[in-house]
This record gives structure tokens, sequence and C-alpha cells, in this order.
């Protein structure tokens, strides 16, 4: 009858009210928009969670397929010429400016975030996010499709795109595309920042590579796996559009679908305590500043089985968590651009990065945006454009623009 249908209704309504429902800081613009978008992040990986359960498909491979959906092919425009094509055998999207240079150009090595598991250089929000940089900067970009987990494993995605900055480093290939060898940059977000400040660091040691880079941006990064609970990791547990789960669930994938690694990940026991001396590297109560260690406690470290860490080492490996680097290898970096955002997972790992560099006296310009979140630069176009995306991305426009 009637009262009991508008009963089910009612309840529906809450259902779907409490779904969508996530408390937003109250300095967000546009909350109802990222309270949507949120909303829409958390369907697809309670589906891809399902599915996985089902055992139609891993986790990892559902959630690809928003990347699918989002998927343009390379397409000119009256500024730039778009290709896919590989350099040194890796899928490379590739952005050539139209416009006449006067002298040779400038050149961006961009890797896409995804937590190595999901994303493309060919999802739109990432082929606007490279165009605008080629257009804007009349540089070229090579924006890097490397291989993914679950398939690939670490250090796979790191190899991809160190052999592609290697290649194009290279002074015949830099004279082809008319690059100026002095003028270029890595720059990723979120995990492509992991692998942008993983490439700088290597390529220091790198006998063999003879340009240095000018520059590295790093958007969001992830840096490090040893302290998955950082004040960064507990007050923003549940901020759009990556909660820690997830995270947690990015960093296990990039080295094992091992559930023990994840499992020791989420209560923070994954590091042996033979690796204790790496924690001064990611001790935050000598590396925040007190307005974000708050009323936080430090704690020191609690310590998992040594056989985690012998069986994927890879977790504990500079190339996988460049804030594990010690000083004397920080000191060679380049010039550094650090984005960090406030409700985000990861912020703390920018700012003790950019904090480290800072104090060996590399020149770092550190960007903290307060009201804003993970990948919040990803929101450019479409029905989830964000005010807030259009500021982030403009301003590491204009940074590279000044500084390259
Ligand atoms: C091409 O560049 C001009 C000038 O910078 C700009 O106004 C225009 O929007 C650009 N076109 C595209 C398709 O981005
Ligand atoms: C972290 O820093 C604090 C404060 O300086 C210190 O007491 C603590 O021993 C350090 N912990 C580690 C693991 O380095």
């Amino acid at each position: 009858d009637m009262g009991a249908k508008l009963l089910c209704l009612f309840l529906v309504s809450a259902l779907v009210a409490y779904y969508v429902y996530t408390p937003i800081p109250e300095d967000f613009e546009e909350p109802w928009k990222v309270m949507l978008i949120t909303a829409g992040f958390r369907t697809v990986s309670h589906l891809s969670e399902v599915a996985d359960q089902l055992g139609l498909m891993h986790y990892m491979e559902a959630l690809m397929l928003i990347t699918a959906a989002e998927y343009i092919a390379p397409t000119s425009d009256e500024n730039v010429t778009v290709t896919d094509t590989e350099f040194s055998n890796v899928a490379i999207r590739l952005y050539l400016p139209r416009k006449p240079s006067d002298g040779l150009r400038r050149a961006v090595v961009y890797f896409h975030g995804g937590g190595w598991c999901v994303g493309q250089a060919g999802m739109k929000s990432y082929d606007r996010l490279t165009r605008w940089t080629s257009s804007r900067l009349n540089a070229v970009v090579v924006s890097v499709n490397y291989r993914l987990a679950p398939k690939y494993r670490f250090p796979v995605q790191f190899e991809d795109v160190y052999s592609v900055t290697k290649f194009f480093l290279q002074s015949s290939v830099l004279s082809q595309y008319g690059v100026d060898p002095d003028r270029v940059c890595v720059a990723g977000d979120s995990a492509g920042g992991n692998l942008a400040a993983a490439v700088a660091q290597q390529l220091l040691e790198d006998s063999e590579v003879k340009t240095k880079l000018k520059a590295q941006a790093l958007l969001y990064p992830a840096l490090q796996t040893l302290d998955l609970n950082l004040p960064s990791y507990q007050d923003n547990e549940n901020k759009p559009i990556l909660p820690k789960s997830l995270m947690v669930k990015f960093w296990s994938e990039y080295f094992t679908s091992d559930s023990s690694l994840r499992e020791a990940m989420t209560s923070n026991r994954h590091v042996p305590v033979e690796s204790s001396h790496l924690f001064q590297f990611v001790n935050w109560s000598n590396l925040l500043p007190e307005e974000l260690k708050k009323d936080h406690v430090y704690t020191s470290p609690a310590y998992g089985s040594s056989e985690l860490a012998q069986k994927y080492p890879g977790f504990l490996d500079l190339r996988a968590a460049p804030l594990l680097a010690s000083d004397a290898q920080l000191r060679g970096l380049p010039l550094t651009y650090v984005l960090t955002c406030e409700h985000d997972v990861l912020r703390d790992d920018g700012v003790m990065y950019a904090g480290r560099l800072r104090a060996v006296g590399v020149p770092v310009t550190h960007d903290h945006a307060k009201d804003a979140f993970h990948g919040a630069m990803m929101f450019v176009s479409g029905p989830t454009e964000l005010a807030v995306g259009h500021r982030l991305l403009n301003r590491y426009i204009e940074w590279l623009n000044e500084n390259l």
C-alpha cells in the first residue's frame, strides 16, 4: 500500500544520501560538485571490489575501465601535433608545438598518476594537461605510457619511464626535436610524481647520461612506503578522491597481489626492525612544520616480520620510495617544484621531501594548496570541471614557464 511504498522510498533516499554524502571541508569551493565526484569514485571503487570478489576480474583491472572510458585518440589541434609512438620500446604520447620558435625549445617528460596500476597519457584529463603545457610553453612534451600493475610490478614502471627519459636525453634525439639540452624537466602527479622524483635521483648516478635535468615538478607525489600512518594519512583517511585504503592498495599492488603485504601496510607494521635506520628519513616529528603536526603525537615505529621485506624488497627501494634517499643523495638534485594539498593522504610525503631538499641546498618552490584534495588538477574539463583544478594547473604551468 501507499504507506509501505513511501517508507520504501524514504529508506532508499536515505541510503543514497548516506552513500553520496562525504563531509567536505568548509574551505572547499563547489562542495556539491566535489561531493558528487567523490560519490562517483566511490561507486566505481565498490563495483570494482564486487567484480574482484566475484572473481570476474582483478580490482585494478576493473578500476582501469574508467581509464578506458576517459580515453581519447591522439588528436592534433592548431597549436600542437599529437602522435602515439614509442621511445626505447615504451609507448609514449608525443606533443610537438606547431608555433615557430626563435631558438631551441623546452621539453617536459611527463608521467601520469594512477597508483602505478591505472591511468594513461590518453585520458582526457592528462591529454589536456600535457597539451596545454606544450601549447603554452611552446615546449615538446613526452607523456609516457609505462606498463602497469597488476600485470607488471615494480620496477617495470620505473624502468619504463627511466628508459624513455634516458633515450630522450641523448643529444641526437634532443636535436632531432629541436630541444635545448639545458631546458629539460621531468614532471608527474601522484604515482607519476613518485616516478619523476625517482628518475631525477637515479639520473644523478648514471654516468652514461651527459645531459642534466633543469628541473623536476612533483604534483602531490607519493614518496615513501615506510610510514603509512603519517598525520596526513590520519587526517585525510576518507577525503576525496584517494582514501587511505585505496592508497595502501596501490602501494601493495605495485609490488604484489599477496594480501599479507596489504594487511601489514594497513596496520603500518610492514617494515622489519633491520630497516629501522630508514625511519630517520620519514620522521615527521622532525620533518613536519608545527601547523601540520597539530595534536598528533609521535610514536616510535612498530616493526613487522622480515619475511615480507625479503619477499618484496621493492617497498624499501629508493626507486619506489625516493624520500628514503640520504642527504648526500639528494644534494645534486635540480630545481624543484612541489605541490601539496592539505586534504590529501600524501600531503606529508611532499612536505617532508620539499623540506629535506631545501635543507641540503636544492632550490625548491613548495606550493601548499589549503583548499585542495588529491588529484584536483585532473578536474579541468567537462561536467567534473573545478575552479581549484584550473588554479593548480595554471600555477604549475606558470612555474614551468618561469623556471624551465
Ligand atoms: C592555441 O593557442 C592560442 C594562443 O595561445 C589559444 O588562444 C588557443 O585556445 C589554442 N588552441 C587550442 C585548441 O588549445
Ligand atoms: C624521530 O624524531 C624524534 C624527535 O627528534 C626522536 O625523539 C625520535 O627518536 C626519532 N625517531 C626515529 C625513529 O628516528
